[in-house]
């Protein structure tokens, strides 16, 4: 299985400055077969870079869309119009859930929308520091897998990626607290058990699964050896073009 080492750009880099990480990244790193390199940065970017990018080195992700095609939808973009502009979309994110008040009804929708217009969703899930502290976090899991994944069929489910991103764990403006390799296997392994019960064992042993949340070049290969991740997302270390690749590489050697 591939390994996917996903860059969530977040709002950060204005158009001129994408395209130069772009160009740097691109003279750095080979191309892999067994690493698939993502980048996703801001909405504005995406159409330019979509004509930059060297589709055999890396792929590009929009951080979010909604799930209308088209319409009376003032500020949004749609799937359809993201077609042929990137292969995934990040779904779900709790700045998202949390910051835009998106909740799993909505999230359903467009992780439906995503798949109906050729898009990988990567549908992202994770408790809340509150919700770890009161012994919730497998209700939480189990609760946003079903709801985003209400709408797809078993026939789809393999165009979908999930990503555990502890809300704890992400950096945002506090002092990073750490996932232990522990916290993400028993997160895995619950993840891989819900999938089996709505899907089958086969598709919970072949969906790909990321970790993040404060992931950097010294805990990346950690969590890359935990069973069952399959690659990592990040925010702050994909700001950075040599932490990015040193991850990049790291993903490289430990899954070869
Ligand atoms: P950090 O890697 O900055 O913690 O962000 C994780 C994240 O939210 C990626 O989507």
């Amino acid at each position: 299985m591939k390994t996917y080492i996903v860059g969530n750009w977040k709002l950060n880099f204005n158009v001129g400055e994408s395209s130069i990480y772009l160009h740097k990244l691109q003279k750095k790193i080979p191309i892999c077969r067994n690493v698939e390199v993502v980048i996703a940065p801001s909405t504005i970017a995406l159409q330019p870079l979509s004509l930059q990018i060297d589709r055999h080195k890396m792929k590009l992700a929009a951080q979010n869309a909604f799930y209308r095609d088209y319409g009376a939808f003032t500020g949004e973009t749609s799937f359809t119009q993201l077609r042929g502009v990137v292969d995934y979309c990040i779904i779900g994110h709790s700045e998202r859930r949390y910051i835009f008040d998106e909740d799993d009804k909505m999230i359903e929708k467009k992780v439906a929308a995503a798949v109906r217009n050729k898009i990988t969703p990567i549908l992202c899930i994770g408790e809340t520091e509150s919700e770890r502290a009161f012994g919730e976090t497998a209700d939480v899991i189990r609760d946003q897998l079903l709801g985003g994944l209400r709408d797809v069929s078993e026939e789809d489910i393999d165009k979908v990626i999930i990503a555990y991103e502890p809300v704890w764990a992400i950096s945002s403006t506090k002092a990073a607290k750490y996932a232990s390799p522990y916290d993400v296997a028993d997160a895995i392994k619950l993840i891989r058990s819900t999938i089996e019960e709505l899907y089958d064992k086969k598709v919970a042993e072949e969906l790909p699964v990321l970790f993040g949340g404060s992931v950097n070049p010294s805990n990346a290969g950690g969590y890359l050896t935990v069973p069952g991740v399959n690659g990592l997302l990040m925010g702050g270390s994909s700001l950075i073009l040599s932490e990015f690749v040193d991850i990049i590489d790291i993903a490289k050697r430990v899954k070869s």
